[in-house]
């Protein structure tokens, strides 16, 4: 008994993994689910980034019916003057179509990871003449915004692909003016009919408890697209 006791104790400090339970360190490990990373935060695994390979797919003609992203843009608070971002613009399918709504004088800062992503997307806007859009490269914690300066951050179909979704959440809340909005669109994964890899969809509830831990405030859903939902958060102070 007396020295079962200290075996298992030293059994439990070799399989705990070290990160998981520290504040500054908030992840677990999993074993890697086909489309997934093997990082968990708060009980989802994070899905691995989409490929610059693929860009091809986020520019498909039946993409417009299938998203229908002129109801996303009529959703979103847009004028004209505001200062936005696209993080994880990828080719700028939606960075031209925020630009058009804050034109002449508003800004969007289109961030992506991936350098060959941004070349793409300044091909993108050169293509449709767009002025107004400001590539920027981001890292996988911080998307290089400028402080308390945003109307509105969108992320369409990219949250789930942060490998350090607490960091990134933390930065972007930074660069949020007082009123601004984070606008999450995610894959609906109550949905069963939506066809897209499990770990690429989320939950409301999942977007929610993220996006409160990190001190965010939900406002509201808009459920008018056809396959994502629309989740718009505030400062909480
Ligand atoms: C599935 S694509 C979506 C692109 C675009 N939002 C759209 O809907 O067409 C995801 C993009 O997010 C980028 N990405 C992934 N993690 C990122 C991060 N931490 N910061 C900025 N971009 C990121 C990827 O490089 C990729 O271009």
């Amino acid at each position: 008994m007396f020295r079962i006791v200290p075996s298992f104790a030293l059994l439990l400090l070799l399989t705990v993994d070290p990160v998981a339970g520290a504040d500054a360190a908030p992840y677990g490990r999993v074993s890697p689910s086909p489309d997934g990373t093997g990082i968990v935060y708060l009980d989802r695994e994070t899905a691995g980034i989409m490929g610059h390979e693929g860009a091809g797919w986020l520019e498909r003609p039946e993409r417009f019916a299938e998203e229908r992203p002129d109801l996303l843009m009529k959703a979103l608070p847009l004028r004209s003057g505001m200062q936005v971002a696209d993080i994880g613009a990828g080719t700028g399918y939606y960075s031209w179509r925020m630009a058009g709504r804050v034109a002449p004088a508003g800004r969007v800062f289109a961030v992506d990871v991936q350098p060959e992503m941004l070349a793409l997307l300044a091909r993108e806007m050169k293509k449709r003449k767009t002025v107004n859009v400001t590539g920027v490269l981001g890292t996988s914690t911080d998307p290089h915004l400028p402080a308390a300066s945003l109307d509105l951050v969108l992320m369409v179909d990219v949250y789930h692909e942060f490998d350090h979704p607490r960091e990134m959440l933390a930065s972007i809340v930074r660069s949020l003016k007082g009123d601004g909005k984070l606008v999450f669109v995610e894959y609906r994964l109550e949905d069963p009919a939506v066809n897209i890899l499990p770990h690429h969809k989320m939950s409301e509830a999942q977007v929610r408890r993220e996006a409160t831990a990190a001190g965010l405030v939900w406002q509201e859903t808009i459920e008018t697209l056809p396959m994502q939902h629309v989740i718009v958060l505030g400062k909480g102070r």
